[in-house]
């Protein structure tokens, strides 16, 4: 069987008072579209057809090829939406699948038993419904006294008697392909000179077409955004889903209220995120690390049993067993290899601190190499900025970099050299040598 999915994002999202396009606002870190697209992947291989309008070109930027595009020109409604990926799918698909691109927390699952029961059933639709104590908005659900579904009314149609109905309709479709299109293309228009999607419904009954229905387990997975209120409480809902989803994968997190996890992130096993933590992008955990309190990682590599405190770590890579923090920042290109220590008030950048050295107080590590075993004192700051060009340091084993040294780049420091507290070091300093003063300079110089 060939499915194909058609996600309707063709709305003008005016409530969310944005310049953006409203499915483009990010959640969790990821444009809200993306939810659907995934979910969409999920289902089944065949890009889905992305249905737009407003705000055209700016999806297609963030999207790429991952979908197809189709334009709905003027908003006709949710059945003319629809009608518009026709020239695309009729013939290649032989169940269409309709999603809303403003509705992220729909998982696959549920989108699957949409689609088998309507497969089951040999319906020419199956539908999504859910079930609620206070319906408002969407379309009720009615049905006859066997149960069996008549019509969807939408709330500005419904009788007040409908209006109480507590099962409604949450826009989410499975359709038999050859049974659809035909029966698009002649959807009524009604007074407010729309299509309506929901009709399909009426006319499959009158035909004594069998419907099928399936219960969403949870109303969060239907909840649309269409106000940035609404986009606060997907962002809640996804954020305890995916903290929970760690926690039961062995993760301590010793306050999900305010422990911010997106879902690109993996943690190893008996890690503890301590509250205030944000971990983002690609970012990955290992095991027995001990993450936060009030820590921001972005898009970097954290080893085994590292230890991050009060710090920001972007595009950085800590190895196993290593440390930083508290305030402290390691920026893009930092890398503290195995037993690296950053204590507080340290910046390091595009820098690699070599397995056991230590950077405890208020330094600045740029353009740098640093080997094994260095002891880099307080204070001590790689120049490597001229005002027109970056230059690198190099610090070999077991040197020892004196409090407030300044190491003007380009400059390299020898294997087990030493620099004194305040050194200004301007030149290489060789394998061995003890170097001090203003601008630095060896013991038989200064002699
Ligand atoms: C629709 C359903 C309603 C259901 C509700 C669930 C119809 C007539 N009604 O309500 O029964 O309870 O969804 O959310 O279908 N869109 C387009 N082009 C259009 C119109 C809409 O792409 O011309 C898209 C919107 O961007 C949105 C989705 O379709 O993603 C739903 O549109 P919306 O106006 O929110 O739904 P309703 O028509 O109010
Ligand atoms: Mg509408």
């Amino acid at each position: 069987m060939r499915q194909s999915i058609v996600i309707l994002a063709a709305g003008q999202g005016r409530r969310m008072k944005s310049g953006t396009p409203k499915v483009l606002h990010p959640l969790g870190g990821r444009p809200m579209v993306s939810y659907a697209i995934a979910a969409a992947r999920a289902l089944c291989d065949t890009p889905p057809v992305l249905v737009v309008g407003h705000g055209m070109e700016a999806l297609q930027e963030t999207a790429g090829d991952s979908v197809r595009y189709v334009r709905q020109a003027e908003r006709l409604g949710t059945g003319h939406a629809v009608l518009q990926a026709r020239p695309l799918l009729e013939g290649a698909a032989d169940e269409v699948v309709v999603i809303y691109a403003d509705m992220p927390l729909l998982t696959a699952e549920t989108l699957e038993r949409v689609g088998a029961a309507r497969r089951q059933a040999a319906a020419a639709l199956a539908f999504l419904t859910v079930v609620v104590d206070d319906p408002r908005g969407f379309g009720r659900v009615v049905r006859r006294p066997d149960n069996s579904v008549q019509q969807i009314v939408e709330e500005a149609d419904a009788t007040a008697e409908q209006k109480a109905i507590c099962e409604l309709n949450a826009g989410v479709y499975t359709f038999d392909a050859a049974w659809l299109w035909p029966h698009l293309a002649d959807l009524p228009r009604h007074a407010n000179g729309e299509y309506y999607l929901t009709d399909t419904v009426e006319i499959a009954v009158q035909q004594g077409q069998p419907i099928a229905t399936v219960t969403a387990g949870d109303p969060a997975e239907v909840l649309g955004v269409n106000t940035r209120v609404h986009l606060a409480e997907a962002e809640a809902i996804l954020r305890r889903r995916i903290n929970r989803r760690w926690m039961e994968a062995g993760v301590t997190l010793r306050d999900p209220e305010t422990t911010y996890i997106e879902p690109g992130v993996a943690i190893g096993q008996d890690t503890v995120i301590e509250p205030g933590t944000h971990l983002r992008g690609s970012t990955t955990i290992g095991a027995r690390c001990l993450i936060g309190p009030h820590s921001l990682i972005v898009d970097s590599v954290i080893g085994d049993e590292c230890r991050v405190l009060a710090s920001v770590v972007e595009q950085a890579v800590m190895e196993a067993g290593s440390d930083v923090g508290p305030f402290s920042h390691l920026r893009r290109g930092a890398r503290l290899e195995a037993g690296a220590h950053v204590g507080n008030f340290g910046e390091v950048k595009n820098a690699t601190l070599g397995a056991g050295s230590k950077m405890g107080h208020f330094s600045y590590l740029g353009d740098a190499e640093v080997e094994a075993g260095v002891n880099i004192g307080a204070g001590t700051v790689t120049c490597n900025y001229d005002g027109k060009d970056k230059h690198q340091t190099y610090i070999e084993e077991d040197a020892f970099i004196g409090s407030g040294t300044m190491l003007v780049a380009p400059v390299r420091v020898g294997k087990g050299a030493t620099t004194g507290a305040g050194a200004v070091v301007t030149h290489d300093v060789p394998a061995g040598a003890v170097v001090y003063g203003v601008p630095a300079r060896g013991k038989e110089a200064a002699d």
